[in-house]
C-alpha cells in the first residue's frame, strides 16, 4: 500500500493497543512490524495487569464461597484449606496461554514480532535495541503506562515488602496483614483477592470516598459490602511517611483535612501502592523527533490520536489522555489503523464502560449522578434492587442494584451504573443502548429472558418513568 519503507507500519509496544493495532494493520494489507521489550506479548494487561488479576479474583472467589456461602446450599465438607501456589500456577497458565496465544494471531496474520526496545532515531526510523534499524512509512506509539510511586519518595516500591500490583500477584505466601493504599480499582481488587484468603486488609485513601470515578450512591454501597466482607477503610488520610522492616512495613498517616480521627500509624506484613499509573515514554527519545507530552507525561495528540507534529505518528492506549483501560486501547488501535489507511475511524469516548470485578462485580458507562448535576443537564433516574430480581433470588446473590440515568425530556440513557452480581457483564447491554442512542423506553420494551440479572435492567430502565412492574 505504502512504497518505499521497510515496513508500512511500525508498532512500538506489543499490549492490548499495540497488538490489536498490528494484527489490524496486517489485515488491511499492510506490512506490519511490532516491536515489544517485554520478551512476551500482551504488555501489561496480559502479563501483569487484568488477566492474572482475574484470575486470582476467580480463584479466591470460589475460596470464599466454599468457606463462607456453600453450606447455606447444602454442601458441606470438613476440611478448607488454600493451596497458594496452585492458585498462582493457575494464574500463569492463564496469562502463558493467552500471550502465547497472540504470537499465534501474529504469525497467522503476518504481524512481523521484533523482540527489543525501540527508540526513536528520526520520525520515520526506529531503532530495536540499539542496533538493528526498521523504516516504517507510519509509526504507532503504545507503550503504556507503569506504576505510580509515592510522592517524596516515601516507601519505594521494592516488590519485596512494598509492593506494585505486580508484586502483590505474584507473592509465595497469604500476608497475614496488608496495607492497601489507594482505593482505586487495583485496590479494591487485590484487596478482595487477599481479604478473601484471610488476610487482615486495611485500605487507606486519601479522598474520603472510595474509587473517585464512580457515582458516588455506588461507591458507598460498594464500601459497605466489602466492609461486611472484611475490609477495613480509612479514608481522608494522607500517607506521609513509613520504614520497611525485615519482615513488616510500618506507615505513617495524617488526616488529609484537619481534625480527622485516623489511626497514625499502620503495621502490616505487607503494603499495596495503588494510587494510579503514568504513562510511560522512557528510552524513546520522543524529543529527538518533537513529538511532545503534556504535564503529566502523556503524549499529546489530537482526535485522531496523531502526535501534534507528525500526523504518520500516532499514540494509543494508556500512554494518551483517556480511561487507561485494555478495551480503550484496543478501539484506538483499530481506529489509528483505519485512520491512516482512509478507513474512517472512530472511537465514542462517551460510551467506554468500566468494570470493577470485586464480589459484587460494579460497572458503569456514562455520566455520573454528580456529573449531570454538576452540568445542569435535566435527569430522571430509575433504580431496581437485586433484591427484587427473580434470578438473584434464586441465586442468594442479592446484593446490589442498578441505577439509569435518563434524560428528563427525551429519556434518552445518559448513564448506567451497576453494583451486583454479573455487573461486567449485563452492563453490554445499557452500552449498546448508549452507543445507538436508545431511550431507557426502548430497553424497557425489550423483551428480556427471565429469569436473568438482565432483567434488572429493562426494571431499573421501567423506573426512569414510574412503571416498574415488580418493584
Ligand atoms: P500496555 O499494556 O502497558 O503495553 C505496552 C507495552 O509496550 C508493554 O508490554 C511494554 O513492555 C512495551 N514497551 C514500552 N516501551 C517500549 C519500547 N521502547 N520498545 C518496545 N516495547 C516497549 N484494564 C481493563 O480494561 N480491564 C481490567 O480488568 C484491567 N485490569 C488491570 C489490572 C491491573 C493489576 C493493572 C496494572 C492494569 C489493569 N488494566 C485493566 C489496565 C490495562 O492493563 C491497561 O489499560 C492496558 O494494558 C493498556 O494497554 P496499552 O497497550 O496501552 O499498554
Ligand atoms: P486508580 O486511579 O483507580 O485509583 C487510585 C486511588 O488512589 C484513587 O482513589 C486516588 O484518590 C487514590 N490516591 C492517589 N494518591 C494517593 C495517596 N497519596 N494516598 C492515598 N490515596 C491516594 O488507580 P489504580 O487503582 O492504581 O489503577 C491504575 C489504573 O489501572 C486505573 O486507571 C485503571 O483504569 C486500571 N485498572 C483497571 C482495572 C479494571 O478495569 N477492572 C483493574 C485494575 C486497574
Amino acid at each position: 500500500l505504502f512504497a518505499s519503507f521497510d515496513y508500512d507500519l511500525a508498532i512500538v509496544g506489543g499490549g492490548p493497543g499495540g497488538y490489536v493495532a498490528a494484527i489490524k494493520g496486517a489485515q488491511l494489507g499492510l506490512k506490519t512490524a511490532c516491536i515489544e521489550k517485554r520478551g512476551t506479548l500482551g504488555g501489561t494487561c496480559l502479563n501483569v495487569g487484568c488477566i492474572p488479576a482475574k484470575s486470582l479474583l476467580n480463584s479466591s472467589h470460589k475460596y470464599m464461597e466454599a468457606s463462607k456461602h456453600f453450606k447455606d446450599h447444602g454442601i458441606q465438607f470438613d476440611k478448607l484449606s488454600v493451596n497458594l501456589e496452585q492458585m498462582m500456577k493457575t494464574k500463569e497458565a492463564a496469562v502463558t496461554g493467552l500471550t502465547r496465544g497472540i504470537e499465534g494471531l501474529f504469525k497467522k496474520n503476518g504481524v512481523s514480532y521484533l523482540k527489543g526496545t525501540a527508540s526513536f532515531k528520526d520520525p520515520h526510523t526506529l531503532m530495536v535495541n540499539n542496533s538493528e534499524e526498521i523504516r516504517a512509512t507510519n509509526v504507532v506509539i503504545a507503550t503504556g503506562s507503569e506504576p505510580s510511586p509515592l510522592p517524596g519518595g516515601i516507601l519505594e516500591i521494592d516488590e519485596k515488602r512494598v509492593l506494585s500490583s505486580t508484586g502483590a500477584m505474584s507473592l509465595n505466601e497469604i500476608p497475614k496483614s496488608l496495607t492497601v493504599i489507594g482505593a482505586g480499582v487495583i485496590g479494591l481488587e487485590l484487596g478482595s483477592v487477599y481479604a478473601r484468603l484471610g488476610t487482615e486488609v486495611t485500605v487507606v485513601e486519601y479522598l474520603p470516598r472510595l474509587a473517585p470515578f464512580l457515582d458516588l450512591e455506588v461507591a458507598v454501597n460498594l464500601q459497605k459490602i466489602l466492609s461486611k466482607q472484611g475490609i477495613k477503610f480509612i479514608l481522608g488520610a494522607k500517607v506521609v511517611g513509613g520504614a520497611v522492616g525485615a519482615s513488616s512495613v510500618s506507615v505513617k498517616l495524617e488526616p488529609a483535612n484537619q481534625g480527622a480521627d485516623i489511626p497514625r500509624t499502620l503495621e502490616s506484613d505487607y503494603v499495596l501502592v495503588a494510587i494510579g499509573r503514568r504513562p510511560f515514554t522512557q528510552g524513546l527519545h520522543l524529543d529527538y523527533i518533537d513529538v511532545t507530552r503534556d504535564k503529566i507525561g502523556r503524549v499529546n495528540v489530537n482526535d485522531h490520536c496523531q502526535t501534534l507534529k507528525h500526523a504518520h505518528i500516532y499514540a494509543i492506549g494508556d500512554c494518551v489522555r483517556g480511561p487507561m483501560l485494555a478495551h480503550k486501547a484496543e478501539e484506538e488501535g483499530i481506529f489509528v489503523v483505519e485512520h491512516m489507511t482512509g478507513h474512517g475511524g472512530h472511537l465514542n469516548y462517551d460510551a467506554i464502560p468500566s468494570v470493577i470485578y470485586t464480589t459484587p462485580e460494579v460497572a458503569q458507562v456514562g455520566k455520573t449522578e454528580e456529573q449531570l448535576k454538576e452540568a445542569k443537564i435535566p435527569y430522571t433516574k430509575g433504580s431496581f434492587p437485586f433484591l427484587a430480581n427473580s434470578r438473584a433470588r434464586a441465586n442468594h446473590d442479592t446484593d446490589g442494584f442498578v441505577k439509569i440515568l435518563a434524560h428528563k425530556d427525551t429519556n434518552t440513557i445518559l448513564g448506567a451504573h451497576i453494583i451486583g452480581p454479573m455487573a461486567g457483564e449485563i452492563i453490554m447491554e445499557p452500552v449498546l443502548g448508549f452507543e445507538y442512542g436508545a431511550s431507557a423506553e426502548d430497553v424497557a420494551r425489550t423483551c428480556h429472558a427471565h429469569p436473568g440479572f438482565g432483567e434488572a435492567i429493562k426494571e431499573a430502565c421501567l423506573a426512569t418513568y414510574g412503571k416498574t412492574i415488580n418493584f
